[in-house]
């Protein structure tokens, strides 16, 4: 199946992210959200992260232009799902929310159409179970900032066709990313390693085995990260690392995916990075 028409569905920052992406693999991409600021907020993210690789020289003004030509919003569903090729689903990372939004899409879109998820730690097998085309959903999961990261980590629940994922595969390879087959398995690959060594670096915040600023400079000297883990943390968001944490160790069942009291408390006190100007570090 060749994709031409692409539906992505939650304009924050994963999902602005991923309109960016195709709009510049020329595929013409309708970006859905809940409201007319929503939206607006995405296409504007979209337009400066464009200008900025247009500053390093990424692309050319041109290009630039060709992809926000190729970006429609929109605030209603299902109509804008009816006629399209593929949907990415990027809505807040609850899975209620994501059932609602999948039984949706399944009810509008075109039969033949792939239903995509860019979960971080949701079940694809579960989310395919709240549809009737449980063979067309996978997981689509791209990483921040989309524009630069080139992994979309392609996950596979257990009724996923072999045609839909050599699609989403060669879909990925046309938007220049270099995809990795995964299984469905609690926090894939990515966030199975990810999040302990995130979580353990908060253990040393606790335990004060050294300030946030060595600890990140431990990981970012020794072990050439470009971002230490609580910075890292902060990037992604604390609730979003609490709730993956709990994924796994719900999931897994062992201790040692036992989610730090400090990551719950910083949570629970709306310390959550860099979205709200206050995590492990303070921002503007
Ligand atoms: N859009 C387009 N370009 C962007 C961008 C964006 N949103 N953000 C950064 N860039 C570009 C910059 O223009 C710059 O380009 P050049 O290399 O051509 O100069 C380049 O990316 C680097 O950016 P900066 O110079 O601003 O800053 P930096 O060198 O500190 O890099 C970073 C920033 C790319 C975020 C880097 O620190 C990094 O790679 N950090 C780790 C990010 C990471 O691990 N992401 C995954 C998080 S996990 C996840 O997303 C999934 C999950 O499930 C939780």
């Amino acid at each position: 199946m060749h994709i031409q028409r692409v539906a992505v569905i939650g304009a924050g920052t994963m999902g602005n992210g991923i309109a960016h992406v195709f709009a510049l693999g020329g595929i013409d991409v309708a970006l859905v959200d809940v409201s007319d600021e929503a939206v607006e907020a995405g296409v504007t993210m979209i337009r400066k992260n464009l200008g900025r690789q247009v500053d390093k020289d990424v692309i050319s003004q041109a290009e630039a232009g060709e992809a926000l030509d190729l970006i429609h919003t929109s605030t209603d569903l299902e109509k804008t799902v009816s006629n399209v090729d593929l949907v990415v689903e990027a809505v807040s990372e609850r899975a209620e929310v994501k059932a609602d939004v999948f039984r949706s899409i399944d009810a509008a879109a075109p039969p033949d159409a792939i239903l995509a998820s860019n979960t971080s730690s949701i079940s694809i097998t579960w989310i395919a179970a709240q549809t009737q085309r449980p063979s067309n959903v996978i997981g689509m999961h791209f990483f921040n900032p989309v524009p630069v990261m080139k992994l979309v980590e392609i996950v596979r629940g257990l009724e996923t066709s072999d045609a839909v994922f050599n699609t989403v595969r060669s879909l990925s390879e046309r938007l220049g990313k270099s995809p990795v087959e995964v299984s469905d398995y609690p926090g894939f690959v990515s966030n199975r390693v990810l999040m302990p060594m995130i979580n353990e670096a908060v253990y040393c915040v606790m335990e004060g085995v050294a300030s946030v600023e060595d600890i990140d400079h431990v990981m970012k000297l020794g072990m050439a990260h470009p971002m230490g883990p609580l910075n890292l943390a902060d990037f992604i968001g604390l609730d979003v690392c609490l709730s993956i944490m709990e994924v796994l160790h719900t999931q897994l069942g062992d201790d040692k995916y036992r989610p730090c009291p400090l990551l719950r408390k910083m949570v629970t006190a709306g310390r959550l990075g860099r979205k709200s100007g206050h995590g492990f570090y303070t921002y503007n």
